[in-house]
């Protein structure tokens, strides 16, 4: 069996039903929408489903192997970078430990074998140690530190009626995207002409971060394997159940029958229980050790399986307002953590790959857990599911035709888990008191304004944060960009390094004031222009991030004492992002959030439309130098000077 099809059908051991195989599916899409664009009535019929292989998966044989850089390369990147960060007397001494681990015969070449040697056996020589060193041997909460929010538009309801409404089609919706993975008919993505891996999409729906009391593991039940789920879980009142929404024959149940079976959810949890899910917030080793003991109760067994197993989470949350907070600055709180104990982080399950919320007053949004997947294919599946929202023909209030199984699922707790419950909540609450969070829509140009600028709007943005950085902190910054890596077989992210010797030139001519504009634009120019080759480098394989790491990883994996070079003061320096950044595009308004990863910094989201920018800007009180409120401010200021130093230089100058 080829490698690649061996992982799709990689299973956890805690999946019922024994061995997986692939099937041919006989599958009815009985939800009737209008297809979006042609807006003509489509009704898919019956179709069959190609085996695996199919269009999805068509090119993931032609990816190439995610290269190991020459080590001279990364070594002369490595102290490149430095130069705007370090002092010049720390650049010498940095450069004698770079230069003695790079000799010949030194360490770096000894670890630079043991790297070639895995490239030629594994199909992706960093995947594993990325996805444990980043992900399942974290030990933070996953909340804030780990997990995206996403926000969904405002969107037209303000009742109970129409929170369970929008939840029935938002279902609908997720199932016809699963009817596409099952299918495995959807486009492969491309960019800049080339095709993506795949890999991502099939580990979204159905999967399952799991506790461990020194590492987690990721479980996913796909959708063509035997046995594979047909329910999903939702939460109400910090009261968890199984709904059935696929039948026997994997045939979504109608949109009246989801409604109905909502309605009665609501019903049956009209008291709010123990919030059990608190304890996904707490510390990985904590929520390890109580699950390791829980799950030896057989009816807590049954439920945690239930929950893993089940194809994502919808939470019917209630409508809450922390005071001083904006509308989407608060549904920003509840798709991170939850808004709080007294709002709904009990009504979540943070290991729970994909989490849909859902506020009766039109609040919608997400929380999505990161081991198996970066924020592009979420997106494009929430895309997906809001063009299908707004294409929905069917009625919803009839009466329910078939009978979709409800399952309260029970948990038996005992005193020692409640008090940890408690202390779960108190941990919660200060962090969302330190927290900062500024929803910050940009609306004076979006990319196109830049595009016809002829520059790249990413790197236009990237320089805007190290100017506004700049003009706040007297100093500049290592920068954290996510770049994609899905050009690769199971590729993940790079990291693309903002800063640079020719922005840092540039942040100090725009705060120059005897700059001229032309100066400042041909300094802006040169330092997009320095991104932009840096990010095609890194999407390449050729950047420095990943390679360094491993070389970390590989000295103790042989045994090896930890290099110098990883121990050096200028290391730490250039790895404390004080700026964590990414670009995550979205067809609709939607604004992606997440925390910072220094407790002295930024994170920085950002959704580029033709007209608009969103931004998502977080920092914590705990730093007295970080504001958020602060940081958007001066970051609206950034872009203006930006386009006005564009505007006023002679027109010879601006190209
Ligand atoms: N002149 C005119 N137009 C230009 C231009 C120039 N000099 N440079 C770029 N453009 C255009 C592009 O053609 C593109 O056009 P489109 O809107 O028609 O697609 C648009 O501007 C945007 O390009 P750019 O701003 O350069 O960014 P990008 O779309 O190439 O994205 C990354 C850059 C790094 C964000 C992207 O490659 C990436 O890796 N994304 C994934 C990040 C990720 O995984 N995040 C998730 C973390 S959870």
């Amino acid at each position: 069996m080829k490698s690649f099809a061996r992982k799709l059908l990689c299973i956890s051991k805690e999946a019922e039903g024994g061995q997986a195989s692939v099937m041919q599916m006989r599958h009815t899409v009985a939800i009737t929408y209008k297809s979006v664009g042609t807006q003509t009535l489509v009704d898919r019929g019956t179709q069959t489903a190609p085996i695996l292989g199919g269009r999805m998966f068509s090119q993931q044989k032609s990816l190439s192997k995610f290269p190991v850089p020459p080590l001279q390369q990364t070594l002369y990147k490595y102290l490149l970078q430095l130069q705007p960060l370090v002092g010049p007397e720390e650049y010498e001494q940095t450069k004698q430990i770079v230069d003695d681990f790079g000799k010949p015969e030194g360490m770096g070449e000894k670890l630079q074998m043991g790297l070639l040697q895995k490239f030629k056996r594994k199909d992706n020589w960093f995947a594993d140690w990325w996805s444990d060193t980043a992900y399942l041997g974290y030990r933070e909460p996953v909340v804030v530190n780990v997990s995206p929010g996403i926000i969904f538009p405002r969107q037209d309801f303000n009742s109970l009626e129409g929170q369970i409404e929008f939840a029935a089609k938002l279902i609908a919706g997720l199932l016809d995207y699963n009817y596409q993975i099952a299918t495995q008919t959807l486009a492969v993505d491309m960019l800049g002409g080339q095709p993506l891996c795949m890999d991502q999409y099939h580990k979204i729906l159905a999967a399952c971060r799991i506790p461990g009391v020194k590492k987690d593991k990721f479980v996913v039940f796909p959708p063509y394997q035997v046995n594979s789920p047909r329910h999903i879980v939702v939460a109400h009142n910090n009261h968890f159940f199984a709904l059935e929404v696929l039948d026997e024959d994997k045939k979504p149940f109608s949109l009246s029958t989801i409604y109905h079976q909502l309605k009665n959810i609501m019903d049956q949890s009209q008291v709010a229980a123990v919030p059990l899910g608190l304890l996904t917030t707490e510390h990985r080793n904590t929520w390890g050790k109580v699950y390791k003991t829980m799950k030896k109760d057989a009816t807590n067994y049954h439920s945690f399986d239930k929950i893993n197993r089940s194809l994502f989470m919808v939470c019917l949350d209630k409508s809450t307002h922390a005071e001083g907070h904006s509308f989407y600055d608060n549904i920003a709180r509840e798709a991170l953590y939850g808004g709080g104990s007294r709002s709904n982080s009990g009504n979540r399950w943070f290991d729970k790959t994909l989490q849909f919320l859902i506020r009766p007053d039109g609040g919608v949004g997400m929380c999505y857990e990161h081991s198996s997947a970066e924020g592009p294919p979420i997106i494009t599946l929430v895309d997906h599911t809001l063009d299908f929202i707004a294409n929905v023909l069917d009625s919803i209030d009839k009466p329910a035709d078939e009978t979709a199984d409800i399952e309260r699922l029970e948990f038996n707790i005992n005193s020692k888990t409640v008090d940890i419950i408690d202390e779960a909540k108190s941990r919660l609450e200060s962090l969302g008191d330190e927290l900062q969070i500024s929803i910050a829509p940009f609306t004076e140009f979006g990319k196109n304004y830049v595009k016809k600028q002829m520059m790249s709007p990413d790197a236009f943005i990237q320089m805007a944060f190290q100017l506004t950085y700049y003009k706040l902190h007297g100093e500049p910054t290592a920068t954290y960009e996510s770049g994609s890596l899905r050009k690769f077989q199971y590729g993940r992210t790079e990291t693309i390094r903002s800063l640079s010797v020719d922005s840092q030139v540039f942040v100090k001519a725009m705060l120059n004031a005897a700059s001229q504009p032309s100066e400042k634009v041909h300094l802006l120019r040169k330092a997009v222009a320095a991104h932009k080759a840096y990010t095609k480098d890194a999407m390449a394989g050729d950047g420095i991030d990943r390679h360094l790491l491993g070389l970390k990883l590989m000295a103790i994996e042989i045994g090896e004492n930890v290099p110098e070079i990883f121990m050096d003061p200028s290391f730490s320096k250039s790895t404390h992002f004080r700026m964590s950044t990414s670009q995550v595009p979205a067809k609709h308004d939607l604004t992606m959030c997440f925390g910072p990863v220094a407790p002295d910094g930024y994170g920085l989201c950002y959704n580029p439309h033709p007209d608009h920018i969103n931004f998502a800007i977080t920092a914590y009180n705990t730093s007295p130098e970080t504001d958020s409120d602060k940081f958007s401010r001066a970051l609206r200021e950034s872009l203006l000077e930006m386009k006005e130093a564009l505007e006023t230089a002679p027109p010879q100058s601006r190209l």
